[in-house]
């Protein structure tokens, strides 16, 4: 670990999901530091996008602190909360969440909407996407084609550089892999991690595929920072 003050860090966390009394996730501190790589370990339904959701502020734990690049997130109000998160998170989301009809340039670029300091990071944004695109390995043509014609390993690369786009502090990346093959994957992790490098982002990643650990700086299992369990009713 570095010395820097934590780029992430999760203190006393509790978070039941309303109405719902057969899962809750528990958390007494979880930190990352800047420019990790870290990869959370956990199987299928042990909470890791639960958990990714409390970092985004996307939902509110019923208690503790949430403190992303220096900020609790939980003292925020929806709509700065919102803005933050445009500002300081890129996600790349498991199903990717790519606009299928509009064009792969204007899905990179639509984070930029939101987020006037990351625009004001990106001298020249067409540009700058066909840079991202080229680096982590995406056709010429690719930025004028409908992402929804593209391939689910070029969508993925297309969502990566929408995260990565404007240089956000934290990117956070919810099992973008589970659907290739090894080789792609691993392909995917090194073009992923060199533009984070570029950007000084750090990285992190949850899934439930060991395999992947080898690519990280830093392995937790969901078991040793989250107690889940049934919810006080
Ligand atoms: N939107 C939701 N509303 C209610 N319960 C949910 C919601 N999303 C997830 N859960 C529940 O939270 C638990 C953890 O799910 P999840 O965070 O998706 O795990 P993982 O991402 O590790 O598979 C599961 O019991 C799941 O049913
Ligand atoms: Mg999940």
């Amino acid at each position: 670990m570095n010395a820097a003050p934590a780029i992430l860090t999760l203190s006393d966390v509790k978070y039941r999901w309303p109405g719902r009394a057969s899962f809750a996730l528990d958390i007494t501190e979880f930190c990352v530091a800047p420019q990790e790589r870290v990869l959370l370990l956990g199987e299928s339904g042990s909470g890791k996008s639960t958990l990714l959701s409390l970092i985004c502020g996307t939902i509110t734990a019923q208690s503790g602190r949430v403190c992303v690049a220096g900020t609790d997130i939980t003292s925020l109000s929806a709509g700065t909360r919102d803005s933050f998160r445009a500002e300081q998170i890129g996600l790349i989301f498991q199903q990717f969440n790519l606009l299928p009809y509009a064009s792969v340039l204007d899905n990179i670029l639509l984070p930029l909407r939101f987020a006037p300091q990351r625009r004001a990071r990106v001298a020249a944004p067409s540009e700058t996407a066909r840079a991202l695109c080229a680096n982590l390995g995406l056709p010429d043509d690719a930025l004028t084609a409908q992402a929804g014609t593209l391939s689910v390993g070029q969508q993925q690369r297309v969502a990566a550089a929408r995260a990565l786009i404007g240089a956000p502090p934290l990117i956070i990346a919810d099992e973008p892999t589970s659907a290739l093959d090894a080789a792609t994957q691993s392909t995917f992790l090194k073009l992923l991690f060199e533009q984070a490098s570029t950007f000084n982002s750090t990285l992190l990643m949850v899934s439930h595929d060991a395999r992947l650990a080898e690519h990280f700086d830093r392995v937790v299992q969901m078991s040793d920072v989250v107690q889940t369990g049934r919810a006080a009713a």
